[in-house]
């Protein structure tokens, strides 16, 4: 006998369970980010490479080891996404949209590949919740989109979060800095691991990330880029973090965050949940005003974030994206009543009610034993006497014709 084919590691179904939970989030994005002005996109699954090597910059973990890269039958290279945000900006500058009202703001929920190291929270397929705002480099804007990410990780009830913030400057302040940390590290060589000094030229930020202790004590007295913004990066970070304490939210700023993507500028930011394991990145984020240039588009500014899907469900309250209601289970005493069973249970559902019906030959205690597993608020049961309906919480029930079972728990439903 051949085994089972199984799905491919780092890679997972998603169960009905794990669909209605993550409807939750779809809704509450669509919900919190429309109210906001960002409206829907979609771009492929599938890019030129060009786009991510160019983009997401070729030194970075993700083009450098990451990428599902394969060429079509044409001989193209293509790669399946590693994140959306370079896509977004190549449907941006695609589609004309610096004609549109500016700032364009965008959002997106899809599935990225990345090939990393598969663990919990860590996937080789996963999905994102992402915006992007294109068009303007007004700090309010840069506070608005964090104060988003703040607001759908509150509806989801994401726990013990911490934001952390920082500003990398403009591509010139970058530059300089760079050559100033190289010149530190390379002073210091002899004590940083063995990654981190073969990665002096190419990566050098990439030390603060490090968790070598050597190479941690050097980092403790390296210069840090916040020092060195200009005046005016310093001023636009001001006023993002001013923006931040009006609205009330509370973050650190931590001159050392890093992220794996190369096309950030001014602020970058992440979330992280005490709640999860060693991946405790649940979004991050920043502005890349270089971005679409640097893809052929006009000089065009922007910011956004994503987040994980997969990581805010499991440090989510349980209770805040858990399953949908079931408003009503209709269960009869006896064959005989079902033909009635089935005609509350879809004039019920007519009525706006969430409602099902006993479709497996139960016997009564099994029906109802059925309402009591799918969290059914009511439970209707069909017999000689009419219908008996049950308030499943207090227990309380009543005996009403069959025609009034809809009526009594629209009723229940508004008290
Ligand atoms: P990122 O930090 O690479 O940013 O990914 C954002 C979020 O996606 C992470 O915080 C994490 O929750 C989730 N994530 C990343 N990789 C995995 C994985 N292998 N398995 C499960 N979850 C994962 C970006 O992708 C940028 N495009 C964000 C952005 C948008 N910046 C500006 N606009």
């Amino acid at each position: 006998m051949s085994a089972n084919v199984r799905a491919p590691r780092g890679t997972h179904d998603v169960l009905p369970d794990d669909a209605a939970r993550r409807a939750v989030v779809e809704d509450a994005a669509a919900r919190i980010l429309g109210a906001a002005g960002y409206r829907r996109i979609e771009t492929p699954a599938f890019e030129a490479t060009e786009l991510f090597a160019r983009g997401v910059g070729a030194s970075t973990d993700i083009v450098q080891k990451e990428m599902y890269t394969f060429e079509d039958g044409s001989g193209r290279s293509l790669t399946l996404r590693p994140e959306g945000t370079a896509p977004v900006c190549r449907a941006y500058i695609e589609h004309g949209m610096q004609k549109l009202p500016q700032p364009v703001k965008l959002w997106y929920l899809s599935s990225f590949f990345r090939y990393e190291r598969a663990q919990a929270g860590r996937q080789r397929q996963f999905w994102q919740v992402g915006t992007e705002a294109i068009g303007s480099a007004d700090p309010a804007l840069d506070a608005e989109s964090i104060v988003l990410l703040a607001d759908l990780l509150d509806a989801l009830g994401v726990r013990e979060l911490r934001l952390r913030l920082s500003s990398l400057g403009t591509p010139e302040t970058r530059a300089a800095y760079r050559a100033e940390l190289q010149a530190y590290l390379r002073a210091h060589a002899e004590r940083l691991s063995e990654e981190v000094r073969g990665r002096i030229d190419s990566n050098p930020l990439r030390a603060f990330d490090a968790d070598h202790s050597g190479t941690r004590e050097v980092m403790q007295g390296a210069p840090l880029l916040l020092d060195r913004l200009t005046g005016e990066d310093a001023e636009h970070f001001a006023q993002v973090r001013a923006l931040l304490d009006e609205a009330g939210l509370t973050y650190e700023v931590d001159p050392t965050l890093v992220r794996g993507l190369d096309y950030y500028a001014r602020t970058v930011f992440e979330f992280t949940s005490d709640a999860l394991g060693a991946q405790s990145g649940v979004g991050g984020g920043g502005r890349y005003d270089g971005l679409i240039e640097q893809l052929g588009g006009p000089a065009t500014p922007g910011v956004g974030w994503a987040a994980g899907i997969e990581r805010m469900l499991l440090a989510a309250d349980a209770q805040a994206v858990g399953e949908p209601v079931v408003d009503l289970f209709v269960a009869y005493a006896g064959a005989e009543h079902r033909a009635a069973g089935f005609q509350i249970a879809h004039e019920a559902r007519r009525a706006g009610l969430a409602a099902q019906l006993e479709l497996a030959g139960r016997s009564l205690k099994g029906q109802l034993k059925q309402a009591d597993r799918i969290g059914a608020r009511y439970v209707a049961i069909l017999g000689e006497e009419g219908a008996t309906v049950k308030e499943m919480d207090s227990g309380e029930q009543v005996v009403v014709e069959p025609g009034g079972v809809i009526h009594h728990v629209l009723r229940g439903r508004t008290l």
